[in-house]
């Protein structure tokens, strides 16, 4: 980055001082996660400095509504480059292709999702639920021996995503519904060795749905927004109801508030 404010050469240092430190970078679109007003009329020219810079970005834009709603979406402006805003992202040996704003997807959990795959053993059956354009669905069939993977997903431009996805990674055990967990989740007759929450504004809502769907011995992971200071209750109220509770901090949501998720089993 600082190589790239290095060749802003248009701008004064007042300028460059506000340029903000970091992107994300899904597929070949760059994401200004927060654009300084001030730059408004810079904007273009830092834009295309970036992509002149760094080729295999073809779209710059910025945030200028961070996820919210249901549909847990961001509200994006292009700033320079090709105006689409659908793109192919890769990450942990899978292509996932998606519109970065009428769907919910971070490149910053990434991580989170290889650990996931990471602790999943031969033959397992796991149940995604808020599944996004299936990218926990995907890394998990691609990197693992499991069974079979479920996923449910309200959103209905992310759950056509997530069905392109699995044919795009070939993959076989993969299974999408499309729907509201509440309505869906009662239906579903079988139970699962694994179950995903990744939905930390509200997933806690969705527990006690979820335990019904959990074989014996199985594992939940719960994902929710806290603060470091909170950590300790959280574990202790959970400890109430599970047998083993451990909590992980997965990524910073906003100053002082972590992307939490607690691997619950009972
Ligand atoms: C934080 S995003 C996570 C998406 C995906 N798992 C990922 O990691 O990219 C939460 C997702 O839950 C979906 N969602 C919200 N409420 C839902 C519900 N009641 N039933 C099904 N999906 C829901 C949203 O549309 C959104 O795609």
């Amino acid at each position: 980055m600082t190589k790239f404010k290095d060749t802003l050469k248009k701008l004064t240092k007042k300028e460059l001082a506000l340029v903000p430190r970091a992107f994300d970078t899904v597929g070949s679109i760059a994401i200004f996660n927060e654009f300084p007003p001030e730059l408004k009329k810079k904007e273009k020219y830092i834009a295309q400095t970036l992509m002149q810079l760094q080729p295999n970005i073809k779209t710059v834009a910025k945030k200028v509504k961070q996820y919210s709603g249901r549909l847990r979406t961001p509200k994006l402006v292009l700033i320079a480059g090709s105006k689409s805003k659908e793109t192919l992202h890769v990450e942990n040996g899978v292509r996932l292709k998606l519109n970065v704003e009428s769907c919910y997807f971070s490149t910053r959990s990434s991580n989170e999702r290889k650990r996931i795959a990471k602790l999943v053993k031969k033959g397992e059956s796991i149940l995604v639920l808020f599944s996004g354009i299936a990218p926990f669905p995907c890394v998990i069939a691609k990197n693992t021996k499991a069974k079979e993977v479920v996923g449910i997903e309200l959103n209905k431009k992310a759950h056509k995503f997530a069905l392109e996805n699995i044919k795009l990674n070939k993959l076989l055990n993969v299974s999408l519904l499309h729907g509201d967990v509440k309505k869906i989740l009662p239906c579903l007759k079988k139970k699962f060795d694994r179950i995903l929450l990744p939905l930390p504004k509200s997933a806690d809502k969705y527990l006690s749905l979820a335990l019904k769907k959990l074989k014996p011995k199985g594992t939940l992971h719960l994902y929710l927004f806290a603060e470091e200071k909170e950590f300790k209750e959280l574990k202790k109220e959970y400890k109430k109801k599970f047998k083993s509770v451990k909590l992980l901090k997965c990524g910073m949501y906003s100053p002082g508030v972590y992307r939490v998720c607690l691997d619950l089993k009972i």
